[in-house]
């Protein structure tokens, strides 16, 4: 049998530019002059790459820190709070997968950095929640860096990718304060707490 590697019969493999043997029938396959070889070429930029990378760090970062606040609700027997929090973390972690599936969907590198430990511990519940909305707002700061970046790149599927984290935002930073707001009328009401309480249980079943 011969030697698949000899040079004859041999032709372009053309995602990896290198050689490989021709399997057609009846002599070497016949020389293309012009073979098109396709050299890796990143689909995304390494400054956005590294961004969307961040942001991925940030979003599972988000979902730790409603987590720990979701395990602190549940031992201040306010269960309707945690369901709130389990939502939201669950929503982070979404977050981080639809950045993450973006840069596979790309070509491009995902690279996992190490997650920050959040806080355990607040002095009650207005103080969680001024927490969360101060955390959006940073968030929302950064998704609008992310897409200025990805304007001055030019990369438009970044843009359209990054216009639905935009929208999220809204909402995100809107429920935030409704409930700080909320928690600043009830004050330390036991029985307007307990209201709030069965009312944030309901989340995601509306
Ligand atoms: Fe994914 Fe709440 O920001």
């Amino acid at each position: 049998m011969r030697d698949l590697n000899q040079k004859k019969g041999r032709k372009r493999n053309v995602s990896a530019g290198t050689e490989v043997p021709s399997l057609s029938k009846g002599g070497p396959a016949p020389k293309n002059k012009n073979p098109i070889i396709y050299k890796e070429k990143p689909m995304i930029s390494k400054a956005l790459q590294d961004a969307i990378n961040d942001q991925i760090n940030k979003e599972l970062y988000s979902s730790y820190l409603y987590l720990s606040m979701a395990a602190y609700f549940q031992n201040k027997s306010l269960p309707g709070f945690a369901h709130w929090m389990r939502v939201q973390e669950s929503e982070e972690r979404a977050h981080a997968m639809k950045l993450y599936d973006f840069l596979i969907d790309r070509g491009s590198r995902v690279a996992l950095k190490a997650i920050d430990a959040p806080p355990s511990n607040w002095k009650g519940s207005p103080e969680v929640f001024t927490e969360v909305a101060a955390h959006e707002a940073k968030v929302t700061a950064s998704i609008h860096a992310l897409y200025e970046l990805a304007l001055k790149e030019k990369d438009y599927p970044a843009q359209v990718m990054l216009q639905w984290f935009i929208s999220e935002q809204v909402e995100e930073e809107k429920s935030a304060a409704e409930i700080v707001a909320s928690l600043n009328m009830i004050e330390s009401h036991a029985s307007a707490i307990l209201q709030l309480d069965h009312r944030l249980s309901k989340r995601g079943s509306d």
